[in-house]
């Protein structure tokens, strides 16, 4: 099938993998406490906080303040939802060139300058028309993940 089987028992808070999925690359982001709470923070600054917009739906599973099943594992397509480029991470929090003074870390499209959070929501008045997707996922066990 076309669903891909993901180890994350290696995967350290902070650091991100990548697996190839239908051809795309899926992120797996094992978010820290301190990721997690800066969440918050970009809430007012994102344009669609709350992911009702529909170019890439968001499942119900992860219509919540993190974006994910669970609050330390953001799984996304790494795909701008602009014209396809790969948006490359930017962790690092503080003061970033061309990224925002108060940036918390996240994403950023190198095409056309789109910015996203941590939980890949799109920054306001950007090109992309959308937050990442989420793609279809489950978790087989607490370091096995299923995507597709
Ligand atoms: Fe990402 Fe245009 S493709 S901003």
């Amino acid at each position: 099938g076309a669903a891909v089987e993901a180890d994350i028992s290696q995967l350290k808070p902070g650091e991100k993998m990548t697996v190839e999925w239908r051809g795309k690359p899926v992120w797996i982001v094992r978010r820290t406490p301190e990721q997690l709470a800066s969440l918050k923070k970009t809430d007012p600054q994102v344009a669609d906080p709350k992911s009702e917009r529909t170019a890439f739906p968001t499942p119900d599973y992860a219509k919540n303040e993190y974006r994910s099943i669970k609050p330390e594992y953001f799984v996304a397509v790494g795909i701008c939802s602009h014209l396809g480029c790969s948006p490359t991470d930017k962790f690092q929090s503080g003061p970033q060139p061309s990224l925002p003074d108060d940036w918390q870390g996240g994403f950023l499209c190198p095409c056309h300058g789109s910015t996203f959070d941590l939980a890949g929501r799109v920054f306001k008045n950007k090109p992309a028309p959308d937050n990442l997707e989420v793609p279809p996922y489950m978790f087989l066990s607490d370091t096995r993940l299923l995507i597709g």
